[in-house]
């Protein structure tokens, strides 16, 4: 039987900077995010990482800006044990620490899973940004035109929670 250790989450400090760029760039294919058209470099931002044992298996990392946090990127590499609700958990802690009035997300039209994953967490769609990823290629040109399941990739999706 195979032993599967304890999840831990940690927030994440300036010496975790090239593990997040490492975690990004395996799980993403690029150091940087584009979203609403703003470029961000997750490996400057604050965030949360999850272990097993001494593996990273997973990556938040949220900016908090205008009473409002956004998850830039949530990664579970362990899909189905927990690892993104806990990271999602902490992130709303820090969010209401903060007074913020939301906490909200971008994701794109291809990725059924997250848009299903979010929902039973509590968010609901806020908004839908048709064609975006148009405008996001010409800051980030290295976005496919494919996204999961082959599916066009496209259109932004806003999700939210309040607080
Ligand atoms: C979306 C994503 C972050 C979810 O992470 P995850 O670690 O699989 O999330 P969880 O394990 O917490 O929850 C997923 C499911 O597992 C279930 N689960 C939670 N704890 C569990 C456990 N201990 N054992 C088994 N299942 C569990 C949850 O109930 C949930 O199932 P449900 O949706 O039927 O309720 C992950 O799929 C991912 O990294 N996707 C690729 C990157 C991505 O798309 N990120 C979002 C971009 S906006």
């Amino acid at each position: 039987m195979q032993h599967v250790g304890t999840i831990r989450i940690r927030p994440t400090n300036a010496k975790d900077a090239e593990k997040v760029a490492t975690f990004m760039r395996r799980n993403w294919g690029s150091e940087r995010v584009v979203s609403r058209g703003r470029m961000y470099y997750p490996e400057t931002l604050p965030g949360f990482v999850a272990f097993i044992d001494d593996s990273t298996v997973g990556l938040l990392t949220y900016e908090i800006r205008n009473s409002e946090c956004e998850v830039v990127t949530l990664n579970s590499s362990s899909e189905g044990m927990g690892i993104g609700s806990g990271l999602l958990e902490d992130v709303r802690k820090v969010a209401i620490s903060a007074e913020c009035k939301r906490l909200w997300l971008i994701t794109t039209n291809d990725n059924t899973r997250a848009l299903r994953f979010y929902q039973k967490k509590g968010f609901r769609l806020a908004a839908l940004y048709p064609n975006q990823l148009e405008k996001s290629r010409l800051l980030k040109p290295e976005i496919p035109l494919a996204g999961m399941d082959g599916i066009p990739l496209r259109d932004e999706i806003e999700l939210e929670v309040s607080l």
